[in-house]
């Protein structure tokens, strides 16, 4: 096989050495992910809860699919079904920064996870702020922490404004968002960074490390019905869930698509701070258009060095461009194994 390169875009940018921390059964990785539960945010969590290279220090809400109080309250349920509500979740933001309020029912249905019905957990979610959660969290922990967003990056922009001096206790920031080519919501962007541009403008000028897994690498991260039925096979509760959000995406994108599947984005994220291997990355230069145009919310993303820094920039973030598929599947649908 030859080198992977970001397919989409005039130069193909080559794959480089990751920066993201990885995790191992010795020595997992501490890591809180910030969801708008989600179809594919529940696996997501799934696999972050299930693989044992990685410490789930706690869940935080933000509104994205759905309402944020159905965010919360998804948290707490797939938390509770995978046999961790001890893991605290904390609701964050509805709105983005400067106000507005974009969802994906036509995808995720009303409520975040399809016709799904999950059992309520014996957790409620912490009196906190999400923002005060991450905050302490970063503060209290022994080693410095990986933050995962796979959504909408409002929490973490607060964090960043409230408390600068955390920074440095932020590890890697590992999300999910953005495009190198198309996106998805429109023709420029992606949904997470579509829902709050500015928020997402704060994140990549933060100058911490930060892994983008976008569309172009989670659209290859696809599971279609022989992967529902692996699902539905697992003689556990989590497996038949998990085989009915599948089932509901892959009727859902069929729609809008053409063709029945599933992207898993947001466990591409996940998958990369527990499996060494599995997602190759580029270095970029990401910068987030916050224009009222028909680019608003676009990651111009570059990748030709020569270009970056004849502008006076350097790259501020690795970009996924290849994953292997089927390697991908088996890692979620083990995950889901090891689950109640
Ligand atoms: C992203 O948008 C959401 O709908 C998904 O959960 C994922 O985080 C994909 O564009
Ligand atoms: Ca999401």
């Amino acid at each position: 096989m030859s080198p992977p390169v970001a397919a989409p875009t005039f130069f193909p940018a080559p794959a480089a050495q990751r920066t993201a921390p990885v995790g191992t059964v010795e020595r997992p990785l501490p890591v809180i992910i910030d969801s708008d539960p989600g179809l594919d945010d529940a696996r997501a969590i799934a696999l972050a809860v299930a693989r044992p290279e990685i410490d789930l220090l706690a869940v935080t809400s933000v509104g994205g699919n759905t309402d944020v109080r159905h965010c919360t309250e998804n948290a707490l349920r797939l938390l509770a079904l995978f046999g961790r509500p001890d893991i605290p979740v904390a609701e964050g933001a509805d709105d983005a920064l400067l106000g507005g309020r974009i969802r994906a029912p036509e995808i995720h249905g009303a409520g975040g996870i399809g016709t799904t019905v999950l059992a309520p957990s014996p957790a409620a979610a912490r009196a906190e702020a999400a923002v005060d959660l991450l905050a302490a969290t970063l503060r209290d922990h022994p080693e410095p922490v990986v933050l995962c967003p796979i959504g909408p990056l409002t929490n973490i922009a607060l964090l960043l404004r409230l408390h600068p001096s955390l920074a440095g206790r932020i590890a890697h920031i590992c999300l999910m968002g953005g495009s190198i080519g198309d996106g998805n919501t429109t023709a420029a962007a992606e949904f997470n960074i579509y829902v709050d541009p500015e928020a997402a403008r704060i994140v990549f000028e933060s100058g911490i490390p930060i892994t983008m897994m976008g569309l172009d690498v989670t659209h290859q991260a696809v599971l279609f019905e022989p992967a529902v039925e692996r699902l539905r096979a697992l003689p556990t509760r989590s497996g038949a869930v998990g085989a009915e959000l599948a089932a509901y995406a892959l009727a859902r994108e069929g729609q809008w698509y053409g063709t029945p599947r599933m992207s898993v984005h947001d466990a591409v994220a996940v998958a990369h701070l527990a499996v060494a291997d599995l997602v190759a990355v580029a270095d970029y230069n990401v910068r987030v258009e916050t224009g009222s145009g028909p680019a608003r919310g676009k990651t111009v993303c570059d990748g030709l060095a020569r270009r970056i820094e004849r502008q006076g920039r350097s790259p501020n973030a690795q970009v996924g461009i290849a994953i292997d598929r089927d390697r991908f599947e088996d890692v979620l649908v083990e995950a889901f194994a090891r689950l109640p």
